[in-house]
């Protein structure tokens, strides 16, 4: 095989706030040679996810840092190119830690990148970053094992159009319930309630979400499912029922802050409600995935189930790429595409 260039994007710095063009570096380097048990995957896709934002900094989390000069975490879909493992075969595809880079090298069973096959006849590549990948599983278990959902109750989401969101959403509608979906614009808006079936979606740009909620939600919020934190919380807060389930998922309008993070103010709705806050992470359940992506494989094998991806095209894209969740600028799944399937 000829010497392959590999082109990474490394983290330069740490951000302060939204991250900058310096906060990243783009280097290349060639794909080394592998040894027994190792495997070369061409990277065909990766993931975007808010969370990236997060593994950016320093400190304590769910899962270390990315370290300064270390190729950028990400989580993507590629196509196994060389192999002197047992484990996967040349022309396999494979989804795991590829990071953002057109190559990785290393052994078939890393820990930390944990590679699985996948089948581009069961469903388009793409379709495992999303609903069928990481956002698919952070949405069927947050909802249904945090939020444990009876049919009739009243759901609501926010971050309805995205990679998460549109999946709580579905979700909550195929065991019964009614949904009520947050998002930023009418475009967005009209999506979910005309394509994914949602009864309802309020624009919070619109600057009227408790009108909304009281409009949408007249018997109240039994589960809220938050995906962006801050005053949309705050705003829920103040319209859930009795034993009320609200389920941590993420808080991406506080991400880039560079004050503290913003708490709600109305936490005693929790006191008087009985209710119940709780967070998720999806790392959690890996050891039941398997039951999430065989119930909604079904689904939208019956055609009751469909989700969106937004494709960026380039690796050179990939800081601009990265800001657009942070700016509503994605409508659907966010993905950047690398190399050819
Ligand atoms: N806990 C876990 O294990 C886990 C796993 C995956 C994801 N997450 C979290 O889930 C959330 C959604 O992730 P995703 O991948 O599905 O992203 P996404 O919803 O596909 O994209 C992000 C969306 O967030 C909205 N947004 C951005 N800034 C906002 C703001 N200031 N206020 C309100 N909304 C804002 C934008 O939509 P609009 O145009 O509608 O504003 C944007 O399109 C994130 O908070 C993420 O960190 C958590």
């Amino acid at each position: 095989m000829p010497t392959l260039i590999n082109q990474q994007y490394r983290l330069a710095a740490r951000p302060v706030g939204a991250p900058r063009h310096s906060d990243w570096s783009f280097t290349s380097e060639p794909v080394r040679d592998i040894a027994d048990g190792e495997i070369i995957v061409q990277t065909i896709y990766i993931s975007l996810d808010p969370a990236m934002r997060g593994w950016m900094n320093e400190g304590k989390s769910y899962i270390r840092p990315v370290a300064i000069d270390e190729v950028m975490r990400a989580g993507g879909i590629g196509k196994v190119i060389a192999s002197r493992s047992t484990k996967f075969k040349t022309g396999d595809y494979v989804c795991g830690g590829t990071g953002v880079q057109q190559y990785w090298a290393g052994a078939a069973d890393d820990k930390a990148a944990a590679f699985h096959k996948v089948d581009p006849q069961l469903a388009p590549l793409p379709k495992y970053l999303n609903a069928l990948g990481m956002p698919g599983m952070t949405a069927y278990f947050g909802l249904l094992d945090v939020g444990q959902p009876k049919a009739g109750e009243t759901v609501v989401v926010s971050g309805a159009a995205g990679a998460v969101g549109q999946t709580v959403g579905q979700v909550a509608r195929q065991k019964g319930c009614r949904v009520v979906g947050i998002a930023g614009g009418q475009e967005k808006c009209d999506f979910v309630v005309n394509e994914l079936g949602f009864d309802a979606c309020i624009d919070y740009k619109a600057g009227a979400l408790r009108e909304g909620l009281k409009q949408h939600c007249p018997d109240g919020v039994d589960i809220y499912f938050d995906n962006v934190g801050g005053e949309i919380l705050d705003t829920v807060l103040t319209c859930i029922n009795l034993k009320a389930r609200i389920i941590i998922c993420g808080a991406i309008s506080q991400y880039n802050s560079t004050t503290p993070v913003k708490g709600p103010s109305n936490y005693l709705s929790l006191l008087v409600n009985r209710a119940r806050m709780e967070g998720i992470v999806v790392f959690d359940y890996a050891a039941r995935y398997g039951e999430a992506v065989a119930a909604m494989g079904q689904w939208m094998a019956q055609g009751k189930f469909q989700t969106r991806e937004d494709i960026v095209v380039g690796i050179e894209g990939f800081p601009d790429a990265l800001m657009m969740l942070f700016e509503g600028k994605n409508f659907g799944k966010l993905i950047l595409q690398m190399g050819e399937e």
